[in-house]
């Protein structure tokens, strides 16, 4: 049996100790915001937060978290209002959604270890996007960080952020269309038959 802390919840695993964080999340759980992705530490597609710190969920066993505090992207902010949620949304980041819990996460972590981080730092973040997120998400970092210490953040991007609107809808897609411009549906199906 693994003790600990999930989103402020004391709860207790009763499963093999080597059991990945990530299944006891998903399965045990029923969180399922930590993404399965390559299963081997290296998307951060599974990131949750643990002691403060980002961690693939994927690669650290239930035994080795005895006591500890864990937060998932269910439990970040319950209205959604952590900082970088917010910029999340004004800056319309999200695609498929599939790595998003995990970015966000990492991004929760940096932002609380260092308010203010610097390009390189939010370019060594391990995650991987198949959907081509990267320059909204920096722009999302750098609102957050001006929310998070006043609007006084000297990072470059910070600068480039605030001087920007927020990306227009028709801008959203990184093949440039608009989803007004996508086939119909009814189109598809007429094409399908
Ligand atoms: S599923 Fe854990 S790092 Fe990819
Ligand atoms: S938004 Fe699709 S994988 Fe990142």
């Amino acid at each position: 049996m693994t003790s600990m802390t999930i989103n402020g919840e004391a709860l207790r695993f009763d499963l093999d100790p080597a059991t990945p964080l990530l299944w006891a999340l998903r399965d045990a759980a029923n969180l399922t915001g930590a993404k399965y992705g390559c299963d081997s530490g290296e998307c951060g597609a599974c990131t949750v937060i643990v002691d403060q710190r980002a961690v693939t969920s994927c690669s650290i066993a239930i035994g080795s978290l005895e006591g500890a505090e864990v937060i998932t992207i269910e439990g970040l902010s319950p209205s959604r209002s952590h900082p970088i949620q917010q910029a999340w949304a004004t800056e319309q980041v999200s695609q498929c959604g599939f790595c998003e819990p995990g970015v966000i996460l990492a991004i929760a972590a940096l932002l609380k270890a260092n308010p203010r981080p610097s390009d390189a730092e939010i370019e060594a973040l391990p995650n991987i996007c198949r959907c081509g997120i990267g320059p909204r998400m920096k722009r999302a970092v750098a609102r957050a960080s001006m929310a998070m210490t006043g609007g006084d953040s000297l990072n470059a991007i910070a600068r480039e952020a605030a001087a920007q609107p927020p990306v227009a809808h028709e801008q959203r897609f990184s093949n440039g269309s608009s989803g007004e411009s996508q086939i119909p549906a009814q189109q598809i199906n007429r094409l399908e038959r």
